[in-house]
């Protein structure tokens, strides 16, 4: 399962970045909106950072088929190979993905995926990925990780390439639970990232470590100093 962060903040990408193994960036309108200003501008700071071979995927934003092809096809010229575009799993969105499909090798990623069946769609029209929003479909009072692991299942039992990429989590647990069963990617806040390996027995058992080193070598001592 590849690990993406769900975020537009250069800093906070780039905090997550030095520590832990990302494969790109993930936006929505919403998630640029709480960065400000032209888009782009955004989105190819993130891509210079991420470097050309991250998946980096951004949302398309228009209502009709044929000016959500044009959306695709621009953010693709400005933002370069490996940019997944996201498309919603709606009608529009579907006739915009065989638009695409039939005319260019745009990567797409279907997203606003609540039910299965707009994920097998969404497949069936030529997505890369699609993105079911695990914590907005248990706040319906559903189960949002059972409808991401049948959108897994239905995948692999018609055979299809397409792979599930989760969204929207709450919490570490989901994340946990998705890896277990081989999703092909998760995308997750920088909070939610910094979260999954947090555990104060974790910290206690290292620092204990530590100290029964320095309490023979030395306070601030480590295997450097010694040959
Ligand atoms: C990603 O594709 C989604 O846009 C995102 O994860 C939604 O997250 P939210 O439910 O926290 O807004």
């Amino acid at each position: 399962m590849k690990l993406l962060i769900d975020d537009a903040h250069l800093d906070a990408i780039k905090k997550i970045y030095e520590i832990y193994p990302v494969a790109g960036v993930t936006t929505n309108p919403t998630i640029l909106s709480k960065v400000g200003g032209n888009p782009f501008d955004t989105l190819s700071r993130i891509r210079d950072f991420i470097g050309e071979d991250a998946d980096l995927h951004v949302q398309a934003v228009s209502r009709r088929a044929e000016q959500i092809a044009e959306e695709a096809r621009h953010i693709v010229e400005i933002l370069g190979a490996n940019t997944f575009v996201k498309i919603p799993a709606v009608p529009e969105g579907f006739k915009a993905m065989k638009l695409l499909v039939d005319t260019s090798e745009i990567l797409i990623t279907a997203t606003a995926i609540y039910t299965p069946m707009q994920a097998f769609i969404a497949g069936q029209c030529g997505a890369s990925f699609a993105a079911p929003y695990v914590n907005r479909i248990d706040n319906m009072g559903f189960d949002g990780i059972k409808v991401a692991q049948e959108i897994q299942q239905i995948f692999s039992v018609n055979r299809m390439e397409t792979e599930v990429i989760a969204a929207s989590f709450k919490n570490s647990q989901q994340v946990l639970e998705l890896c277990k069963c081989g999703v092909g990617a998760a995308t997750v806040s920088p909070e939610i990232f910094s979260a999954l390996v947090k555990n104060s027995a974790i910290d206690s058992a290292v620092e204990d470590f530590i100290g029964d080193f320095e309490s023979f070598a030395g306070a601030g001592k480590t295997m450097i100093d010694f040959n």
